[in-house]
């Protein structure tokens, strides 16, 4: 079972490998309504129909290096096995949303993982890329822009750097910690 951080991961790498500028992965967890969804936005190149048709066979990849591709496949399973699902519109020449829905208290539904590391990796390694995020859990939010990070701090080399990371790590660990309340990774 693959930690949900890890999973997210994978949906914006493909982004990323599909030449995309701007990403948008957003978050909302609600335990009233009982969902965790994961939708991911990203203005790359797109798919047709088709070829959104054949996206769930492990045989589908246009990694060059490989022979499958199992991110999504192994994702629907794990979002079907808990009352959930995934669904992906794309347009050719445009970009893809991905949505992943879970069912929040399912007994299977993968832990969170370390979000926070994901989030730090995605951007130190993509620092030219517009990245959205945005957490809602419950009635509280986070958001962080890196488009408007460059903006503040002037450049983009800044996100490549290692104090201005580390600081930016520490207060995205900090503001996911306040969104559960105060517990790490709050699995709640
Ligand atoms: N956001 C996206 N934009 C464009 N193509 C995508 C996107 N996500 C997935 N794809 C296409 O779907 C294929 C399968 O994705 P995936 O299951 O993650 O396997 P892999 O990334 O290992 O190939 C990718 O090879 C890519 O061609
Ligand atoms: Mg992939």
């Amino acid at each position: 079972m693959k930690e949900l951080s890890l999973n997210i991961l994978d949906i914006v790498e493909n982004s990323i490998k599909s030449g995309a500028k701007n990403i948008n992965l957003e978050i909302e967890e609600d335990n009233e309504k009982d969902f965790l969804i994961i939708t991911v936005k990203d203005d790359g190149k797109g798919m047709d129909n088709e070829f959104v048709r054949i996206i769930f066979d492990p045989f589908t990849t246009t990694s060059t290096n490989k022979k499958v591709g199992l991110g999504l496949p192994l994702l629907r399973e794990s979002a079907e096995n808990c009352g959930g699902g995934i669904e992906i519109q794309s347009e050719k020449g445009k970009g893809t949303i991905v949505v992943v829905k879970f069912k929040h208290s399912h007994i299977d539904r993968p832990p969170m993982g370390d979000l926070a590391s994901t989030i730090l990796t995605i951007i130190a390694t993509n620092p030219e890329i517009n990245f959205l995020y945005v957490h809602k859990v419950n009635e509280k939010v986070f958001k962080l822009s890196t488009k408007e990070i460059r903006e503040i701090v002037g450049d983009m080399a800044a996100l490549r750097d290692v104090t201005i990371l580390k600081w930016l790590g520490d207060y995205v660990r900090e503001n996911i910690k306040t969104l559960y309340g105060g517990e790490e990774n709050g699995k709640n």
